[in-house]
């Protein structure tokens, strides 16, 4: 039996269901009806969805469509993300209620802001982006930590039109050069660092460096990098290039007129990882995009923006930190919690001390996190009053039933809902997922499209599987969050997502799924070469052409194995030069540490083996189906279509015998 099998057969022995509370229920944001009514009528159902926001002009048309896979979405519409994020709030009277806990790692360094003050802020750094001479259009890269000068940072750009793209903190100067390169970012905001796990850790040398690659291996020039001081150590300063932020922000005017832009107007990009070496700059727009996030982050978490305390765990650099933890949120005037630092700082319970303190009522976090508390045991969270909870969220990669089940009785008191929901940096928004007083929940299924969006799962040949089977996740409809193109690459972005099912229309999402016997879907994973590990998107050629340029090393093959922890672990088989001999001993710590350097620490792979051959087809192609096999230490599978079908011994035996 595959590994895809035994899960299938695993999934559907699964019969636990956990109806709604049933006063959350009564009064749910969304009811069972909008399924029908957004069927009827879709287009009229995204409408209705753009009212929750402030557009300056009114949109002519809800959905232009007629170049697919280009859409536009509310033509005709002009709109600011910024201004329905901050502005209308102050302006409708909400400008007291607090915006943003913020919660420094360091215990007791704590701010929390107003809509009103987080404006102002907002207002600040957009004066001083124009005086850099920031225009609209004009890209901006952000390499911060999570502080609230992030957040004002990308509200800034989006409020001057000027496109943000965040790269995570954790990647590597050398991955953020080529984020900076590929879509041209003329500033780059930094700080000197933020603290993690109790220490100072720095970013502005990252961003030097990058900047030094990009103009030597480019010869592209960044304009300016604005630097928040964080932790006060030591940067080196370019008086020609760095300019601290409290200089600048802080010496600016709270005045700045705001300026409508055209409803596709760029709002961001955001890189994440394909089948190829190169990130992928996913560009997402302006009405569309904050309609979903708006709309998803109101339906999906049951949002009551009066009474909630939201918290969202996600990193800023990721997509849910850019859809959940900016432009829902804040569009839905949520008043929300912010932390720097990890969980486990300064003792195991922060998160759930955090939860206590500010009275939180929504949490949203990943499944890898979940994991790693229930290894440490409940007796840490049953510490800490958590009975404010109401509702709990999962994303990232597919939560296994009995993580859901921990999650929901643990943390949730055995009463707050578990919404699973899937979707990606290129969909936006929630795309499927349970309504928390609507749906009767079953562990590890997102069960099956919110309202307004339509999903199947098909055959190869774009047949809809009957329940029961598996297949390749679509969606067979657009939607108003959609990514739009990849950066600079309309052919790329026509050919990963649209070329599959052309004839249909379908955006295919490069998950595999499976309808249950009642239609409800269950996510499995990649079905390309794209790793999950802890619920980052990493890709297997990215890495095996970091191991590569190592120069000792000739060969690399790297598979995702299921891994207890992190969902799936990185690990590379790789084959040395001649010349290099045994590569010496500490050639593996060696090849970690370089690839470490080359992509980040997410990257590192958990283990590395020294092969004398890679398995491949007679066409050339690297068979990492059995690379997984030997990876997960299960039989090798069927090995027919090898080239040489005894190379798999000679790893085998070299694995045995050696290192
Ligand atoms: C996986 C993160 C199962 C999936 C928002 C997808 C999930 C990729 C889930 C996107 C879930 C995300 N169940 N799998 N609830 N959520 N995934 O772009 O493989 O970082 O394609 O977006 O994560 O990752 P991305």
């Amino acid at each position: 039996m595959s590994s895809t099998d035994e899960t299938l057969s695993n999934l559907s022995k699964e019969e636990r269901r956990f109806d709604p509370p049933e006063a959350l229920a009564a009064g749910a944001n969304l009811k069972a009806e909008a399924y029908e009514r957004a069927e009827r009528d879709r287009e009229a159902f995204w409408a209705e969805q753009a009212e929750r926001l402030h557009w300056d002009q009114k949109w002519e048309r809800v959905l232009d469509w007629d170049d697919p896979p280009f859409a536009k979405w509310f033509v005709g519409g002009t709109i600011n993300a910024a201004y329905n994020c901050l502005d209308r709030h102050v302006d409708e009277g909400r400008g007291d209620r607090t915006a943003i806990h913020w919660v420094g790692e360091p215990e007791g360094d704590t701010r929390s802001v107003t809509y009103a003050e987080l404006r102002d802020e907002v207002s600040q750094a957009a004066n001083a982006l124009v005086e850099l001479g920031v225009q609209k259009g004009d890209r901006v890269a952000i390499y911060m930590p999570m502080l609230l000068e992030t957040v004002v940072a990308m509200l800034a750009c989006a409020r001057i039109g000027a496109p943000h793209t965040v790269v995570f903190g954790g990647f590597s100067s050398d991955a953020l050069a080529t984020r900076i390169v590929d879509c041209g970012a003329k500033v780059v905001i930094t700080s000197d660092g933020g603290y993690r796990r109790g220490n100072p850790s720095a970013l502005k040398p990252a961003v030097d460096e990058a900047r030094a690659k990009a103009s030597e291996r480019d010869g592209f020039e960044v304009e300016k990098v604005l630097v928040v001081r964080r932790t006060g150590q030591e940067v080196e300063w370019d008086d020609a290039v760095d300019v601290w932020w409290h200089d600048a922000v802080g010496g600016a005017s709270t005045e700045h007129q705001v300026e409508f832009f055209d409803s596709e107007h760029p709002l961001y990009v955001m890189y994440t990882s394909g089948t190829t070496g190169k990130p992928k700059g996913i560009l997402h727009t302006t009405g569309g995009y904050l309609t979903g996030a708006a709309y998803t982050h109101w339906a999906v978490f049951d949002l009551k923006p009066e009474t909630d305390v939201y918290w969202c765990t996600a990193d800023v650099g990721w997509v849910t930190g850019h859809s959940y933890l900016v432009y829902g949120p804040l569009a839905n005037g949520a008043t929300q919690v912010l932390y720097e630092g990890t969980p486990d700082s300064p003792e195991k319970g922060r998160w759930w001390k955090i939860i206590e303190e500010y009275g939180v009522t929504i949490f949203y976090t990943a499944p890898t996190a979940i994991r790693s508390f229930m290894k440490q045991g409940r007796e840490i969270p049953d510490r800490y009053d958590m009975s404010s909870l109401r509702v709990l969220g999962s994303v990232g990669e597919p939560i296994n039933p009995e993580a859901y089940v921990w999650y929901r009785s643990v943390i949730g008191g055995d009463r707050a809902p578990v919404v699973d929901t899937w979707w990606q940096t290129e969909t936006g928004a929630i795309m499927i997922s349970p309504l928390p007083g609507v749906t009767a929940g079953k562990p590890g299924s997102a069960m099956i499209p919110i309202p307004g969006v339509s999903a199947d799962v098909v055959t190869e040949e774009g047949e809809s599987v009957p329940n029961g089977s598996g297949g390749y996740l679509v969606l067979t409809a657009p939607w108003p969050s959609m990514l739009r193109t990849i950066w600079g690459d309309d052919e790329r972005f026509k050919d990963t997502y649209w070329s599959k099912y052309a004839q249909q229309g379908w955006y295919f999402a490069g998950d595999g799924a499976k309808k249950d016997d009642d239609g409800d879907l269950w996510v499995l994973g990649r079905v390309d070469d794209v790793m999950n590990v802890s619920g980052h998107r990493l890709s297997t050629t990215e890495i095996e052409s970091a191991l590569v340029s190592h120069p000792k090393v000739a060969e690399a093959a790297v598979v995702g194995a299921k891994d207890e922890d992190t969902g799936q672990a990185v690990c590379a088989f790789v084959i040395l030069r001649d010349e290099a001999g045994d590569g010496g001993d500490d050639i593996v710590q060696e090849l970690r540490t370089h690839v470490r350097k080359e992509i980040g620490p997410i990257a590192t792979p958990r283990q590395i083996m020294i092969v004398p051959e890679l398995p491949k087809t007679r066409s050339g192609k690297i068979m990492r189906r059995l690379l997984r096999d030997v990876a997960e230490n299960r039989e090798v599978g069927d090995v027919t279509t090898l080239a040489d079908s005894s190379v798999m011994n000679l790893i085998q035996d070299g694995l045995k015998g050696g290192k």
